[in-house]
């Protein structure tokens, strides 16, 4: 029998080819399931026991056995053997090398199926948190960062065009916005996976008298799942993880992307911390912004896993094939990436030296505070917005052409495009007045910044 398989070897006269093996075999990458497969079988052997089951005598062997086990597995002792598939048997099989017979009795009651369908709920539940944790770290920096910027002004952009003067501050404070919806989702994410698939077995449940809700609860579940064959049959869970995935790395792929173009001498509106650049093998004077880059890049991981198993997915009969098994290395790879990318911006955020000068400078160009000079003449001249924009787009004319800025533009002039013009206009033009104009609640100016970013959420 155990030339065959020794699970299963009963219905087969042949082992399977080498390579069957090759491509059948999860072990050498579920293997990273050991802790959460462990720990399923221990509450699924509790419950067995409870339920009288198993005895009490059975349960504590296979408590024994099974926590030998895990120290065999963390202190590298551990024989993992491809020949037995996936972490689930290797774990079996060990455990019935260690204490007999009491080991096959472990199985009672479930199967690999819904073994497998919780020890991925468990990893997820365990990567959502870490998510959740490290973006905490991520936002820290970035609050921290804002409130010494309330007041460095910077140009806004639309198009990456020069749009209206904003703050530095204001700027970060936008993608501490975006990373605080990234962890209701991820909240969300793990509170919707809050059900314990273990028990349903095969498909359909089982005969035994078995107490899912008592499983459930060593788990840390909320409840039980409600149906056998959707427990085995669905990677929603692991699917929603990676949209979380995919929409946060979007989000962190933006703020990389304007590292590199911030950084540019062009731009030359922040220094990255020289620990996350590069030389160049040629050209002595680089310092290439190649941690920001490889953060933009490696969004195509996450949402090549996403696209992965959703495609995995799409056409599979219910309930489990072994296609399934094929959510594992991109789940892996995408968490991986995650983590990384969090802990890499958290440093990069952290260490950016803001040149405020340039910043400053970059506003000279492009007629930033245009949108003010029409607003001046909505609210001081009684002009209709629409001509107003008109008006305004004739005077910026006037100033390209004379290598102007907005502020230099004399008097007679403007008074030449619209005679309604006065003095005081002036007060609106520079890009001071403007950024301590937008004290709409959510506008860049300061005193509107500082009272968001005293405001915990
Ligand atoms: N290694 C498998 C997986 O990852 C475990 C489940 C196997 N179940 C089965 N019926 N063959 O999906």
């Amino acid at each position: 029998m155990s030339k065959v398989n020794q699970m299963w070897g009963g219905r087969f006269d042949l082992p399977p080819s080498e390579l069957m093996q090759e491509i059948n075999a999860s072990l050498p990458y579920d293997r990273r399931l050991y802790a959460q497969d462990i720990r399923g079988s221990k509450a699924h052997a509790a419950m067995l026991a409870k339920q009288g089951i198993l005895t009490s005598e059975e349960e504590k062997k296979i408590q024994e056995g099974l926590s030998l086990i895990l120290k065999e597995i963390e202190d590298g002792r551990f024989d993992f053997r491809r020949e037995l598939e996936d972490i689930h048997m290797a774990v079996e099989a060990r455990l019935k090398e260690l204490i007999g017979d009491a080991g096959g009795k472990l199985h009672t009651a479930r199967s690999r199926n819904d073994q497998v369908a919780v020890d991925m709920k468990l990893f997820v539940r365990e990567e959502c948190e870490k998510a959740v944790a490290l973006l905490k770290d991520l936002r820290r920096v970035l609050k921290k960062r804002a409130q010494e910027n309330v007041e460095t002004i910077m140009p806004g952009f639309t198009h990456l065009q020069v749009a209206q003067p904003i703050s530095f501050g204001f700027y970060l404070h936008a993608y501490y916005e975006m990373f605080g919806r990234d962890i209701k989702r991820f909240e969300n994410a793990f509170d919707v996976m809050g059900e314990c698939p273990l028990g349903a077995a095969a498909l359909a449940g089982t005969p035994y008298d078995t107490n899912r809700f008592f499983t459930a609860e060593q788990l840390g579940f909320k409840a039980p799942t409600k149906n056998a064959l959707d427990s085995v049959s669905d990677r929603d869970f692991v699917l929603e993880y990676l949209s979380c995935a995919s929409i946060c790395a979007m989000h962190l792929s933006r703020l990389a992307e304007e590292m590199v173009v911030f950084s540019s001498q062009p731009f030359g509106f922040v220094k990255m911390p020289q620990e996350y650049t590069s030389g160049s093998s040629i050209m002595p004077q680089k310092c290439n912004p190649d941690a920001a880059e490889l953060m933009r890049a490696k969004t195509g991981r996450i949402y090549g896993s996403l696209t992965t198993l959703l495609t995995v997915m799409k056409g599979l009969p219910l309930a489990y094939s072994k296609d399934m098994q094929e959510d594992k290395e991109a789940l892996f790879d995408a968490c991986d990436t995650l983590v990384l990318e969090l802990k890499v911006m958290t440093a990069v955020v952290e260490g950016l030296t803001v040149r405020a000068d340039n910043m400053r400078k970059a506003l000279e160009n492009g007629f930033p505070t245009a949108t003010d000079l029409a607003d001046w003449l909505v609210k001081k001249a009684n002009i209709p917005f629409r001509e107003a924009h008109h008006i305004t787009g004739t005077i910026v004319k006037f100033a390209e052409q004379n290598g102007l800025r907005l502020m230099d533009v004399p008097l007679k002039e403007m008074q030449k495009v619209c005679p309604q013009i006065t003095q005081d206009v002036y007060a609106v033009l520079n890009v001071e007045s403007s950024l301590n104009a937008r004290k709409s609640y959510g506008g860049t100016a300061p005193d509107q910044l500082r009272q968001r970013l005293s405001e915990e959420v």
